[in-house]
């Protein structure tokens, strides 16, 4: 599954579809933002909080910190982590991983490529590539299971 966006409010657009769904029929959520720098990674996590009923200028760059942790107003969590800065995966369990793969927390993940092995097989990987204008990006979403496949489908319903 992939879009073409044209400008960053379409890509925050097209994510804030994706958290309007997962608002709706998740308690939680595990995925994960793959591109190079300044791809739009951070771009779609403020629009993804936006669909789960966050301020996305509460959405900061988590690149000097390793996570932040958000409200939704459905009573959940999103946890927004960067594993750029990451060297060794002991960092995650001491920073409190095992906490954001609780199931009442979306979890949204940049350079989350970085260490898979840590994280459920079950998720959402979003890709984010340059187009071919200064403002164009490729995004591609991919399903790792089961459940992370019928939430793709039902995005795509509603964003095609
Ligand atoms: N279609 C688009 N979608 C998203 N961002 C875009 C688009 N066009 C231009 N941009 C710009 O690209 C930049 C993306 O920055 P962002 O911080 O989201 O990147 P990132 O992938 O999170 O980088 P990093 O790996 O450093 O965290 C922003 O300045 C944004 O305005
Ligand atoms: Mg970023």
């Amino acid at each position: 599954m992939s879009w073409i966006s044209r400008s960053p409010d379409e890509t925050r657009r097209i994510a804030a579809t994706l958290g309007e769904r997962l608002l709706a029929e998740r308690g939680g959520f595990v995925m994960t933002l793959v591109g190079e720098l300044g791809a739009g990674k951070t771009v779609f996590a403020k629009g993804l909080a936006e669909g789960l009923g966050i301020d996305p200028d509460a959405v900061s760059s988590p690149t000097f910190v390793l996570a932040q942790e958000l409200p939704t107003k459905s009573g959940s969590r999103l946890v927004h982590a960067d594993f750029y800065r990451i060297e060794d995966p002991r960092e995650l369990e001491t920073a409190g991983l095992d906490d954001w793969l609780e199931s009442d927390v979306f979890l949204l993940v940049e350079w989350g490529e970085r260490f898979p092995e840590m994280l459920p097989a079950d998720r959402v990987q979003i890709r984010i590539e340059p187009g071919d204008a200064p403002e164009e990006r490729r995004i591609q979403a991919e399903a790792g299971g089961v459940d992370s496949n019928d939430l793709l489908e039902d995005w795509r319903k509603r964003c095609p």
